[in-house]
């Protein structure tokens, strides 16, 4: 059967219903609390403070999301697995996803909507500007995640993504800075993220250099040709009289 066609029929959904899976898991948790089904798996998990392991599940699977969706092109390169690509705006699409409900959580849950506290939270407390400004960096391109977009702006398009770099290293910086003792995790993710960072800088210096190259050849065969045909010409001008002498019929010889 086509890969294509297995890819898009069977892969994208089992993709989808695994990334949904997390938010389902904390849905099922929020509902059993709700109904005083405190003992239920989804309930337990959610610990002695829900609110907060709530806050937490939904950035860390924004940022596990992120990077995977950065790890896409690296894995389909290296790989050499073309159909990759395919799942790379239902991932990036999914990292926004739970970001945005981090963010709303926050927002609606912890802060009670009070807007005035998010701004001075914003200013006052470093890993809420990282996290804030990485949320922010996101939006745009969430926004012009669509096919319409992407012909639309065209090579544009591409440069606005690569934001999602910067954005990826806010969401490891925000969650370093709010570490307080064991920084291992935050660690693993950093490394991560400055991994699939390197890996793009080498890969796009690489390409600029065989541009480079590929012009430089073009413009020496441009000479080459240049210079040949000159010759060429040059022997023919020379080669000229002697050449109208011997199409002269013999008599004027
Ligand atoms: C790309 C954007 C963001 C990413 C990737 C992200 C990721 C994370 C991660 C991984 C954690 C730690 C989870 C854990 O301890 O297991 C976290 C915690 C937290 N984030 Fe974000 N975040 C982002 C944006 C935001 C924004 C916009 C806000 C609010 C304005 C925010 C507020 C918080 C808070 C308050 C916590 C700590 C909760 C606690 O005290 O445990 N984050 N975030």
């Amino acid at each position: 059967m086509n890969p294509d066609y297995l890819a898009r029929r069977y892969a994208k959904p089992i993709v989808f219903v695994l990334c949904l899976l997390p938010a389902a898991w904390l849905a099922l948790g929020i509902l059993a609390l709700q109904s005083g089904n405190v003992n239920s798996a989804a309930a337990v998990a959610l610990g002695a403070n829900p609110v907060e392991e709530i806050q937490d599940t939904l950035g860390i699977w924004g940022l596990r999301l992120l990077l995977v969706t950065l790890a896409v092109t690296p894995l389909r390169v290296i790989g050499g697995w073309p159909k990759l690509q395919l799942f790379r705006r239902m991932l990036g699409l999914f990292a926004f996803f739970y970001v945005a409900q981090h963010f709303l959580w926050y927002l609606f849950v912890d802060q009670a909507f009070n807007w005035a506290q998010l701004l001075a939270d914003v200013v006052k407390r470093p890993y809420i500007t990282a996290g804030f400004t990485a949320f922010l960096l996101l939006i745009p391109l969430a926004v012009t995640s669509t096919q319409r977009a992407m012909r639309r702006l065209g090579r544009r398009w591409q440069k606005l993504h690569r934001l999602v770099y910067p954005a990826a290293i806010l969401g490891c910086v925000h969650f370093w800075w709010q570490v307080k003792a064991d920084i291992r995790e935050p660690l693993v993710y950093a490394a991560i993220a400055a991994l699939l960072l390197g890996w793009r800088l080498l890969r796009s210096r690489q390409r600029r250099a065989a541009a480079r190259k590929a012009q430089s050849d073009a413009g020496t065969r441009g000479q080459g040709r240049e210079r040949y045909s000159g010759q060429d010409q040059e022997a023919a001008r020379s080669r000229a009289p002697v050449q109208r002498l011997a199409d002269q019929p013999p008599t004027q010889q």
